[in-house]
């Protein structure tokens, strides 16, 4: 299969592309095998190695995409240093989703510039897509097909070699936790079984940078600790980069290195969690102990307040599509 191929959108049947469907091939073992991007287990700083500058996974520099007279990302600059986890927050239309797909390929970039591991998005689409996993916020899984299937088809779309495929998808499925369920229907999963199926989809290929795009949205607390045990260990082992979009605080607390806190089309606040919560706890002066959300809610005003209402309809039906079973 050639890798000139668009993300299969008229495959064969059976083939049918998930929407958003980015992965890359990677003739190597699947998860974990080997640590790559020079970050060491629970490195927090990652990616940074003896004062050589950091490689830089993903760099977007002055992205604008505009969906007709509507500016959903205006000047983008952002960088993500390999290795590292790094968290995109924002509010409901922040333009996390635009921005991502401009990573992934899946839109043009307009204006400005976006590389992936150093190979630019509009020029070396090919090769930026096979660096790749992509998790859509979207549904992407079959409902009609077992997870093993699912993840199968994601391997062969994918050009994971026939001899290793087998072996590889096991490990996949293993590695989210989906071994004994494999060869159930994908539509009797629940929604954390679902999102960790698509994280399989995501990590057959092995790629060096995967994109997760709310990937615990209407999920309980113990399906979100479960889809984010699942990705840590990932990462733990392999090194991969990771960055990801989500609306909860307190996972990007935990989990993420770095974040940037995106409103109308633009980061307003980037660092750590940490310093970005001493930072307002500085700016505030009144001895008060702020939160990651008390700063999101610094930067993006009363938007974080529509976010509590539950979002525009599209965001609920997203939520639903997402945590519902698949069936
Ligand atoms: N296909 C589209 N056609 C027209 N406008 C769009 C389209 N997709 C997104 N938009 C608009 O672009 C802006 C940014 O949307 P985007 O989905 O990138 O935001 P987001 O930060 O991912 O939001 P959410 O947190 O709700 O997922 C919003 O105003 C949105 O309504
Ligand atoms: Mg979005």
């Amino acid at each position: 299969m050639s890798h000139d191929d668009e993300p299969r959108e008229g495959a064969a049947d059976g083939d049918r592309p998930r929407e958003d469907a980015v992965h890359g091939e990677r003739p190597c073992a699947v998860i974990g095998d080997r640590p790559r991007e020079g970050a060491a287990k629970g490195d927090r700083e990652g990616g940074v190695d003896g004062g050589r500058a950091p490689e830089e996974a993903v760099t977007v520099t002055g992205l604008r995409y505009a969906f007709g007279r509507s500016t959903a990302v205006d000047g983008l600059d952002l960088t993500v240093t390999a290795g590292e986890v790094f968290g995109l927050l924002g509010p409901n239309g922040a333009g996390k989703t635009t921005a991502i797909r401009c990573v992934t390929t899946l839109l043009p970039v307009p204006a400005g510039m976006v590389k992936v591991f150093g190979h630019d998005v509009s020029t070396d689409r090919m090769a930026v897509r096979r660096l790749l996993g992509y998790v859509p916020q979207q549904l992407s899984a079959d409902s009609s097909l077992t997870g093993r299937e699912n993840v199968s088809l994601f391997a062969r779309v994918f050009d994971v070699p026939r001899r290793e495929r087998a072996e590889r998808v096991a490990q996949a499925l293993e590695a989210v936790g989906l071994a004994e369920a494999a060869d159930r229907m994908a539509g009797t999963y629940s929604g954390g079984m679902v999102r960790r199926l698509e994280l399989a989809q995501a990590l057959v290929s092995a790629p060096r940078l995967l994109i997760l795009d709310e990937p615990t949205i209407g999920l309980d607390p113990i399906a979100r600790t479960g889809v984010w045990d699942h990705i840590m260990a990932v990462r733990a082992a392999s090194g991969m980069t990771v960055l990801v979009t989500t609306h909860y605080m307190d996972e990007a607390d935990q989990y993420c290195d770095r974040v940037a806190l995106m409103h109308q089309g633009r980061v307003r606040a980037l660092g750590t969690p940490r310093s970005l919560t001493d930072d307002l706890r500085a700016r505030l002066g009144d001895g008060s102990s702020p939160t990651l959300e008390d700063v999101f809610r610094d930067v993006a005003g009363g938007s974080l307040d529509d976010l509590d209402k539950g979002g525009e309809f599209r965001d609920v039906r997203r939520t639903r599509n997402t945590a519902a079973r698949v069936g």
